[in-house]
């Protein structure tokens, strides 16, 4: 038995209903109704009251996700992002190819170079995806920033949906779909396809797997060129219900940040709006990608 293996906690284990059962109501009586109750309102980012850390932290444990809200400021967000996330619990970060020599990446439309290539350095829409899915294992990204410094003239709005909700929504309509998206090799993402890692070979794994630390891990993109699926029955059907869900799914939350709002996840499931800049309001958002998940609360 392998160390993950001992650690699965019984209700992902899908012979144990009760167990499966019990959790899934904590989990959907405390999950929120509107993207307002994700947003806490932050006064200096910098340096969190313990009021204002331990709301993010509560909403972080009910949801994976929380919203911060604080004053706009002309300089330093890239100090904000990684302040907030050393707050968290959040030190060591993803270093990217295309990003930053300080690991935080700035997402915007860029009017040339090897970004372009890219779509996220676009302002197209991206689809639904976890953060790093293409990652080996040993860089599994377990939680993830996103702050903006700038909205778009037009649209650019985020569809966010805690991976775990998608997991309850999966095994209520047949628990055969958790099986097939826990087959070792479901999802594989062919050599020199994603953004920037040009260096790494083909990366197979799973789209659910226990962590370590017996919490649920997603990895997953709805995009259909360069990822090969597992040509097996059962993994055909569940990605066509995990994509039919995310459509359709009313617990999926939007948001639309505005310039000194960020978003702090464990990595949900999220998309992007394709959007229109001008020339008052170029988008501009930075990301930072974490081997952590973000701390539990006190
Ligand atoms: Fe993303």
């Amino acid at each position: 038995m392998s160390r993950t293996e001992t650690r699965v906690p019984h209700h992902f284990a899908l012979d144990e209903r009760d167990a499966y059962r019990a959790w899934r109501e904590r989990k959907l009586a405390g999950y929120p109704t509107s993207v307002g109750e994700l947003v806490v309102e932050v006064a200096d980012p910098t340096r969190l009251t313990p009021a204002e850390r331990g709301a993010l932290l509560e909403r972080c444990a009910r949801a994976n996700m929380a919203i911060y809200a604080a004053p706009p400021r002309a300089h330093g967000a890239q100090d904000v992002l990684r302040a907030i996330g050393a707050q968290l619990g959040l030190h060591t970060l993803d270093i990217n190819y295309l990003a930053d020599d300080d690991g935080i990446t700035p997402l915007a439309v860029a009017a040339n170079g090897t970004r372009t290539q890219y779509i996220p350095y676009t302002n197209r829409p991206i689809r639904w995806h976890t953060d790093g899915y293409y990652n080996p294992p040993e860089r599994a990204i377990r939680a993830m920033l996103l702050h903006c410094v700038q909205r778009a003239e037009q649209g650019g709005e985020n569809r966010l949906l805690d991976h775990e909700l998608a997991y309850i929504a999966l095994r209520d309509a047949n628990p055969e779909y958790i099986r097939a998206l826990m087959r070792p090799h479901a999802m594989t993402i062919p050599a020199r396809s994603e953004e920037g890692e040009v260096e790494r070979g083909d990366q197979a794994g799973p789209v659910f797997s226990i962590d370590v630390d017996g919490r649920l891990h997603m990895r997953y993109t709805a995009r259909t060129l360069s990822i090969t699926w597992e040509d097996e029955p059962g993994v055909h059907a569940a990605t066509q219900a995990l994509a039919n869900m995310l459509e359709t799914d009313p617990r999926v939350l939007r948001v639309r940040m505005e310039p000194g709002m960020g978003l702090v996840c464990n990595n949900v499931l999220h998309d992007r709006a394709a959007f229109t800049d001008s020339d008052a309001h170029r988008r501009l958002i930075l990301r930072a990608r974490y081997y952590e998940r973000v701390a539990a609360p006190a």
